[in-house]
């Protein structure tokens, strides 16, 4: 809650000039006011968190250096689906272009814990490999970004759907059927490690 002066004093900037500068975030729909009698209370809007987010991000990747997270999670079954949807050629043209490999049809479901998480959303912003979104058949496909992660030590890629109903789990894709080369049955217990590329 600020007046436009106490907004001015911050940002260095006149009274006049920081209302107009107010205004304009608010038409860009960075930010929404609710005007009070001398005050006004501003709200940053989703569009701006992810914005400074990625701005944060790509500082701290010149700055530190690729960063990486670190949780664990629980091997989980799925509806099928993943199999479905790796096969479809739209994406898999994608992959192999892409990724540099042909993926094994199907995804690996990681179940999280909210710790987990909170961790894996601050790697949302991160750059990953864009997978087109894309129409076939009268029907349309989402896109989805891919991050390069490591199942107890083996080389995969979480993937990440732009619109997806499941936040608390991450998919895992890789050239090899990964519960085979892993031993890995439902309610396992998984290292996972996402590097930023
Ligand atoms: O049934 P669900 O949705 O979990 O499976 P899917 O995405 O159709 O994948 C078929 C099966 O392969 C499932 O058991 C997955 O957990 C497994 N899978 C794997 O072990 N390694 C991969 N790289 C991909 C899938």
């Amino acid at each position: 809650v600020l007046s436009s002066r106490e907004v001015g004093a911050r940002t260095g900037l006149s009274q006049q000039s920081a209302d107009r500068r107010l205004l304009a975030l608010e038409a860009g729909g960075w930010i929404v006011r609710r005007m009070a009698a001398r005050r006004q209370q501003l709200t940053l809007t989703d569009k701006a968190s992810a914005r400074l987010r990625a701005e944060h991000a790509a500082y701290r990747r010149l700055f530190e250096g690729p960063a990486s997270v670190r949780f664990r999670g629980q091997v989980r079954s799925g509806l099928g689906e993943g199999r479905y949807y790796l096969s479809l050629p739209g994406y898999a043209s994608q992959f192999r272009e892409r990724l540099g490999y042909d993926p094994f049809p199907g995804t690996l479901n990681i179940g999280l814990a909210p710790d987990a998480l909170g961790l894996l959303g601050g790697a949302r912003s991160w750059n990953g490999v864009r997978i087109d979104g894309f129409e076939a058949s009268g029907r349309t496909f989402g896109g989805a970004t891919c991050f390069t992660a490591k199942v107890n030590g083996r080389a995969c890629h979480a993937i990440v759907p732009d619109r997806t109903h499941h936040q608390d789990v991450v998919e895992l894709i890789a050239a090899e059927k990964l519960r085979d080369r892993l031993h890995l049955a439902d309610g396992d217990t998984v290292a996972i490690e996402l590097t930023e590329s």
